[in-house]
């Protein structure tokens, strides 16, 4: 077995306290595209970086909302796959031992709730559920197409023309305040921390393995290739997570 795994998966078993962060590169696997790659069909003319913005949705929130909805639907018709499956696995071993586990994930396709994750915190909000624009209510829309765009909210659409938009978080955006809290405590807990398939460009997810490191916590990155946190990891694993992920998981776990 790779030595990285093996040692990962001995820091892992005698850890107390976990956080994992979980970027686009994770669902890859489940044949979702990660954000940086291009787009494909319809959308193949349209940079992702350009629609994922308060003023895009000003400008035209029919692009915005045709885009994401199309997004939602791939989202929905997706599967977890073995990394996905290996961390739900990784947090019930550590909770039986008394451990912690934390998943912090930039992601909005909601693969980790499948997968039967559960102490999930959504740093970027949920592709699957959309807001009023008016009133900040919640709807979870069913797996066919939205009837309109823009999408007229109910709730708010007659006094107020409230419309639904995607309960993600955009470039210029704050992210959600319990988000942000819940990560706060995680990482200022943990002994061992662990950033599978992201860039680690956009903060401030990007932070907190460096914070993490600062106060003596052990490091790890799973990533296909080299990052801007490659060199300051204690173990750098370079490989799909859902290959990586479940040897580690039984490697840590064994017996
Ligand atoms: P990116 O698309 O920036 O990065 C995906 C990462 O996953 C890259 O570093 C790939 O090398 C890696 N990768 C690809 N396939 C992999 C695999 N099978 N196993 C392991 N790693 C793999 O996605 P994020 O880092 O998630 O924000 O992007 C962060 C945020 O930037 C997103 O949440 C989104 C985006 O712009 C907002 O929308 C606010």
């Amino acid at each position: 077995m790779d030595s990285a795994i093996e040692a990962v998966a001995e820091a892992l078993a005698g850890a107390t306290s976990v956080v994992v962060l979980t970027g686009a590169g994770i669902s890859a696997e489940s044949g979702l595209r990660t954000f940086r790659e291009t787009m494909e069909g319809l959308w193949k003319d349209f940079d992702p970086m350009t629609l994922a913005t308060p003023e895009a949705w000003e400008a035209d929130p029919e692009k915005v909302s045709r885009w994401y909805d199309w997004r939602r639907l791939g989202c929905l018709a997706a599967d977890p796959n073995p990394g996905h499956v290996a961390l739900a696995q990784m947090e019930s071993r550590l909770n039986a031992r008394g451990g912690r586990f934390t998943l912090l994930t930039q992601n909005v396709d909601r693969l980790h709730h499948k997968a039967g994750s559960r102490n999930i915190v959504e740093l970027h909000g949920s592709i699957i559920q959309w807001r009023c624009t008016v009133c900040g209510a919640k709807t979870t829309p069913g797996p066919e197409s939205l009837p309109k765009f823009p999408p007229p909210a109910t709730c708010c659409a007659a006094s107020h023309r409230g419309l639904l938009r995607p309960d993600v978080v955009w470039f210029g955006e704050m992210l959600p305040e319990e988000a942000l809290a819940a990560a706060s405590e995680a990482v200022a807990t943990c002994d061992l921390f662990l950033s599978i398939g992201t860039s680690s460009i956009v903060q401030p997810a990007a932070s907190y393995i460096l914070w993490a490191a600062r106060r003596g916590a052990e490091t790890v990155e799973i990533n296909t290739e080299p990052t801007p946190i490659s060199d300051t990891v204690d173990w750098s694993i370079m490989g799909k997570s859902g290959e990586a992920l479940p040897n580690l998981v039984r490697a840590a776990f064994a017996g």
